[in-house]
């Protein structure tokens, strides 16, 4: 619970899992007569922003979608920078560090540069104790591919038929110790999920906004709580 200041004091309802697609960086940039790089460097800090806001408010998990499966089919140099920016955040000392968040990674690592898959483990391993929020980033993340991949395990593991249900799927995503996400969150005026979280995003409300990543604030992000706390969730009930 976290005190609505607007509403005097009505407790509200922190989502326990907020998933974020960090996008309009390259528009942001080009607003700004500046190369798409300045926008994800941008929108790196943003993150950081907004998950300390997050880990403050009492947000138990935050998945941001850093690098998508489908993005290696933009310029090199593109893709060069945004690694670039992942191996200077996770070099960084000053991330986190006392700050209690567990930070994890989920996506198709094979395919990341050696160095970058180091980094991870280590910030994993170093943030193993932390006990406050997990910070996750999708890196080489996609859905269908991480559905694919988990029924690759599931026939290499010989699992039979009558044996696979919903709970065995969940248990071989790269999820599978993570709840659900409650709240979806895209700025940048775009309405599609782009292959994140497909499996998980059942039953999650989702809320866009036209701001573009790198000027999303903490205000834009209560206001997606106080909207979130205005839906009913029904799981399908009544
Ligand atoms: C989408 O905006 C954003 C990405 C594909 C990359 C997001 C990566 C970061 C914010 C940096 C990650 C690093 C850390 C440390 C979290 P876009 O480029 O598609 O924007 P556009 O639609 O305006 O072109």
């Amino acid at each position: 619970m976290f005190l609505n200041k607007k509403k005097n004091r009505t407790p509200r309802n922190i989502p326990g899992h907020i998933a974020i697609i960090m996008d309009g960086n390259g528009r942001w940039a080009k607003n700004k007569g500046l190369p798409r790089s300045f926008g994800h460097s941008a929108g790196a800090k943003k993150f950081k922003e907004i998950a300390r806001y997050c880990n403050k408010i009492g947000v138990k998990y935050l998945t941001v979608y850093a690098f998508s499966t489908e993005n290696w089919k933009r310029p090199q140099d593109e893709i060069d920078g945004i690694m670039n920016l992942l191996r200077d955040y996770l070099k960084d000392s000053t991330n986190f560090k006392g700050e209690n968040i567990k930070l994890r990674f989920i996506g198709n690592r094979s395919a990341l540069p050696e160095d970058i898959r180091t980094l991870m483990e280590n910030s994993e391993s170093e943030s193993d104790d932390a006990t406050g929020m997990t910070a996750c980033l999708a890196l080489n993340y996609g859905g269908r591919d991480e559905i694919t991949n988990a029924i690759q395990r599931i026939v290499s593991d010989k699992i039979s038929a009558d044996e696979i249900n919903e709970e065995l799927i969940s248990s071989y995503l790269y999820t599978w110790e993570y709840p659900d996400p409650d709240l979806i969150i895209r700025p940048s005026g775009e309405y599609r999920l782009s292959n994140f979280l497909v499996w998980q995003s059942a039953y999650s409300e989702f809320y866009f906004d036209n701001v573009l990543w790198p000027d999303f604030s903490v205000k834009d992000l209560d206001k997606a709580i106080d909207e979130f706390n205005r839906r009913n969730r029904r799981f399908g009930g009544v």
